[in-house]
């Protein structure tokens, strides 16, 4: 099945709006169905649909689907803090309505579901290289809820219904609707801006990918016949570092970017946020081809080149940071 028409649930956040321009490049009909929690940072354009729409209201949800061959479902409460803002509100986001918008869209003829789950869903584990059939131990309801959706998925797989599960690690690395609250972004933002980095803790380790990585991944599992994808759960990460090295790692690139910001300081705080893990994305290379060809310092000198020239603005934008804007809206 050749797949033309691609609605996208949540395409206005972080990655929805680096990636629905590049999918209309490669001449994709899109769909975006998003409640705009954090405004709309798409351009009009020919071949775009926006809807504003919630994926907890189901029938709505399945009236967008008519005519579309392929949903990436990225609509979520997406991070552990603007989760506990308000626990129900985002489990009835996160979860709830979770099965039946992929049985809305089965119904709907649509023919494959990618679903965007997280690397977070394994939790702590001192293993060396966390592999997809490791259990999932989650800390958090975010995680948790994140983990449940996978098999509420992969129930409805068929012959005419292919179904996919990422796990993506941490993104990192410039988007119009920018996150300003994901690992290396924060480091980035406050060595150029506040000419200081915090570090909570520091030897936790935390795999990164970068954006355009990830966006170039969505891409190709719209590409890829459903043979190699159909059931499967990849994890998708790059580089593994610890919070210091990544920190040191943005330091460098913000001292070359902002010379004038002089000797950036670490400042280490202790942390409880004991989460540490270790992705392994070997089976995403091995069954599919998918590597990522971007590291950490490209994010970063990509973030210091956008406060450069105003695409981010030095003074900060609270629709950049979720749980903000997400109290501002009195959402959660
Ligand atoms: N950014 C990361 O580091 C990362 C890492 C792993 C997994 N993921 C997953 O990838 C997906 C996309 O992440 P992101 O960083 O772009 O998130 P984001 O928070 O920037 O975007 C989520 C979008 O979902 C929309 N949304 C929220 N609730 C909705 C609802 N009820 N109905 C319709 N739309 C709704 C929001 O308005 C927002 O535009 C998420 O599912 C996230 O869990 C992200």
């Amino acid at each position: 099945m050749t797949i033309r028409n691609v609605l996208i649930s949540g395409g206005a956040g972080y990655v929805g709006t680096l990636l629905v321009p590049q999918l209309l490049d490669a001449g994709y009909n899109v769909t975006v169905y998003d409640t705009m929690y954090y405004g709309c940072f798409l351009e009009p354009q020919d071949r775009l649909r926006v809807i504003e729409g919630d994926i907890r209201d189901t029938e709505r949800f399945k009236d967008a689907c008519w005519g579309v061959d392929a949903v990436i479902q990225l609509a979520c409460i997406s991070n552990d803090p603007s989760f506990e803002l308000n626990e129900d509100l985002s489990k009835s986001i996160n979860y709830d309505c979770f099965e039946p918008m992929v049985v809305a869209a089965k119904e709907q003829g649509v023919g494959r579901f990618i679903y965007a789950s997280s690397s977070s869903v394994y939790g702590v584990s001192d293993q060396p290289d966390v592999t997809e059939d490791h259990p999932l131990i989650p800390l958090t309801l975010y995680n948790k809820f994140k983990g449940l959706c996978e098999p509420l998925l992969f129930k409805h797989a068929s012959d005419t219904f292919t179904c996919v599960t990422i796990r993506p690690a941490t993104l990192c690395g410039y988007s119009p609707r920018m996150r300003l609250d994901l690992s290396v972004n924060i480091l980035t933002n406050h060595a150029v801006n506040a000419g200081k980095i915090t570090v909570f803790g520091g030897s936790q380790l935390r795999p990164n990918l970068h954006i355009q990585d990830m966006c170039d991944l969505y891409k190709l599992l719209l590409e890829i016949g459903s043979e190699k994808i159909q059931g499967e759960t990849f994890n998708a990460g790059y580089q593994n570092h610890s919070i210091m090295e990544i920190a040191e790692m943005v330091r460098a690139v913000v001292r070359q970017e902002f010379p004038e910001n002089g000797d950036i300081e670490i400042v280490t705080t202790p942390t409880n946020d004991i989460r540490s893990y270790h992705i392994n994305s070997n089976k995403i290379a091995d069954k599919i081809g998918f590597r990522p060809k971007r590291g950490i310092e490209d994010a970063a000198r990509d973030l210091c080149q956008a406060f450069k020239d105003g695409r981010l603005p030095k003074e900060g934008d609270e629709r950049f940071f979720n749980v903000k804007a997400l109290k501002t809206k009195q959402i959660a």
